[in-house]
């Protein structure tokens, strides 16, 4: 491999090439990033008639001491189901509740994550024209062990009205599987609505589960592309996201049916916490937003202009002064300053609809001339042929086979360098079983591509994100995760070896070899942020079941100036290119960095058969 050293020799990357692309899709938000361990907190999973289910809510005690049923009570205009409990027996006497009371309990997404010592804060929303002496607890799966217990204790002429209850717990033990519980031993009829517990320590205080944040951050995502896919539009248009409906406290938040992946969101994880999200990873976000069509249904073009209204005004929310309708509500929400939001998707997966481009010009010319910085993406694929019509972006969503990702590094080598940019805005390899080796070795050689043509790639994202383990919708995520427990597939760590590419400089490498068909690699170099130093990273993947002997030759430096502190090698690799990582073995396939003990102009490096190899130099 001989690698051309010299900045000069190369081209710059785009300094937004590698992003994350967020969809709910695998319990990804609810029952993932968004930490909130109360599924289902206002009731409204049911649908909005009553009487209705109120899963995965639950009583304790059976029905000769308790009933739970919905009705349309809340004090919340937007989501009005309430749950309505009748507590039958009493504290004492032939009519008394079991020891531990009667109520409710929630079991969170597949039960919830307590730990001990750490401190929950649980919020809820209570109505009642007697007096109420309630437990709020947090216990083991089937009520024990206690966790972690507060008592509520209000007159009637304090609960008469819906009255918001706040109590802080902390765990003296801890466990993967617990949930929360509400009891009473006072008979009456008592009303609950919007219940949350929230734990304390979640990512800058924000909501964001920590330890799947700080996966995120370590492959510093450049973008962040929000809220979906599929889940933009939904299977039908009632069920689609609407911005509108995600924003202001959360309490009022009517939720949704995420019908494309069957679940019910509370919409906590909304518009406004995708932006704040984005934020704080430092990611330009990228707003997927309604075209007009759902899955099955489309908005023809004459009657799309309630939809680029809603999208005017999305872009108003994130981006206009505190003083204007919607960036008041934004302010109200705790940020006065503007998110900076250019980047916008007309749409997902649209393009072939009867009014896509019908539509599109409606919301493209609308959002140029209102905010003309704005970056819009189109739907079209351009790579194959010209676009109908303007914008800046096209998206590419590429979902393939192992052995057709590897090939496909090259699907960008010839196509001509005018026109909109390239955005590869979905990725993903779909025979790699739940993520292994050879799908994580083929994204590689892809991303190796997308980094050698991205004078014309302008931003790559995988799909999907996340996984929550007990809801696996689509297999081979990047981050697999339970209440308690995470870890990175393979394709996870590929994706990190590339942390540093965007806004790097690629370099000239011209690879010699009789078995080209099986490796690829590519050569950047970047300054950190002070320019003190300069880094070079070369990458190569061996897609093939031999061993190879490479032999990099360096050119364009001087070898005298390489640091060998900086010096080390990386490798991806496992036994078998099957090989997955799992809960029990978490490190199966993970990355192995060793230093390198010498250099010269010239380094030989043995690649294991289907492996992964980084090599960084520091200057
Ligand atoms: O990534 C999963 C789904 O695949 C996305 O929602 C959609 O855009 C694609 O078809």
């Amino acid at each position: 491999l001989l690698v051309n050293a010299s900045r000069a020799s190369g081209h710059p990357i785009s300094d937004r090439l590698f992003g994350i692309f967020f969809e709910e899709i695998n319990h990804a938000g609810a029952g993932g990033l968004w930490a909130e361990l109360v599924n289902n907190r206002g009731f409204e999973a049911g649908g909005p008639n009553t009487p209705s289910y109120i899963s995965p809510w639950s009583t304790i005690g059976n029905e000769s001491y308790v009933m739970a049923s919905t009705d349309r009570s809340s004090c919340f205009d937007l989501n009005k189901v309430a749950l309505r409990l009748d507590v039958l027996c009493d504290d004492k006497g032939d009519n008394a509740c079991p020891a531990d009371g009667v109520g409710i309990y929630n079991p969170g997404f597949w039960g919830m994550n307590i730990e001990k010592g750490k401190t929950y804060k649980v919020v809820f929303h209570v109505r009642s024209s007697d007096s109420v002496n309630l437990s709020i607890s947090l216990t083991g799966s089937s009520g024990s062990p206690v966790l972690a217990s507060a008592s509520v204790i209000a007159s009637a002429s304090d609960v008469l009205n819906w009255t918001k209850m706040e109590v802080r717990l902390e765990a003296t033990a801890t466990n993967h599987n617990s949930r929360l519980q509400i009891t009473t031993n006072q008979q009456e009829v008592i009303w609950f609505d919007q219940v949350s517990a929230m734990p304390e320590d979640t990512y800058l205080g924000h909501g964001f589960r920590s330890d799947l944040m700080q996966m995120l951050a370590q492959i510093k995502p450049k973008f962040l592309r929000f809220p979906g896919g599929d889940y933009v539009k939904g299977e039908w248009l009632q069920n689609a996201f609407h911005w509108k409906d995600t924003v202001g406290p959360w309490e009022e938040r009517p939720g949704h049916y995420n019908d494309v992946w069957n679940y019910w969101t509370d919409d906590a994880l909304g518009f406004f916490e995708f932006l704040q999200l984005a934020e704080e990873l430092g990611a330009l976000p990228v707003w997927v937003f309604h075209s007009g069509f759902s899955i099955r249904e489309e908005i023809e073009t004459p009657n799309i202009h309630p939809f680029v209204r809603e999208a005017l005004d999305g872009l108003e929310f994130a981006r206009g002064d505190s003083d204007s309708t919607w960036g008041s509500v934004r302010a109200n929400m705790g940020h006065p300053k503007p998110f900076d939001l250019r980047y916008i998707a007309i749409g997902n997966q649209d393009c072939g609809r009867k009014n896509y481009r019908g539509n599109y010009l409606e919301f493209y010319n609308a959002i140029k001339q209102a905010y003309p910085d704005t970056q819009v993406i189109s739907n079209c694929d351009g790579s194959s042929q010209k676009l109908d019509h303007p914008s800046d972006l096209y998206d590419v969503h590429v979902y393939t086979s192992a052995n057709n990702m590897f090939s496909m590094a090259h699907q960008f080598d010839q196509m001509p360098r005018t026109g909109p940019k390239v955005f590869v805005s979905e990725y993903a390899v779909t025979d790699g079983g739940k993520g292994n080796l050879l799908a994580a070795l083929a994204q590689a050689a892809f991303l190796i591509g997308l980094e050698k043509n991205s004078d014309i790639v302008d931003m790559a994202s995988n799909a999907p994100l996340f996984v929550n383990a007990n809801d696996r919708s689509f297999s081979n995520d990047a981050i697999v995760f339970d209440s308690s427990q995470i870890y990175g597939t393979p394709g996870y760590w590929v994706q990190s070896f590339f942390a540093e590419s965007s806004g790097a400089t690629i370099l000239s490498t011209s690879l010699q070899t009789n078995s080209t068909s099986s490796l690829i690699a590519s050569a950047i170099s970047w300054q950190d942020s002070d320019n003190q130093n300069t880094y070079l990273r070369i990458k190569v993947v061996n897609y093939g079941s031999n061993s190879v002997n490479l032999k990099i030759s360096l050119r364009g430096f001087d070898s005298n100036s390489i640091k060998l502190s900086g010096l080390s090698k990386s490798i991806l690799t496992s036994a078998h290119p099957t090989d997955e990582n799992t809960f029990q073995e978490p490190q199966k396939v993970f990355p192995k960095k060793s230093p390198l003990r010498s250099i010269s102009k010239d380094v030989d490096v043995l690649l294991s058969p289907y492996s992964f190899t980084s090599l960084d130099f520091l200057e």
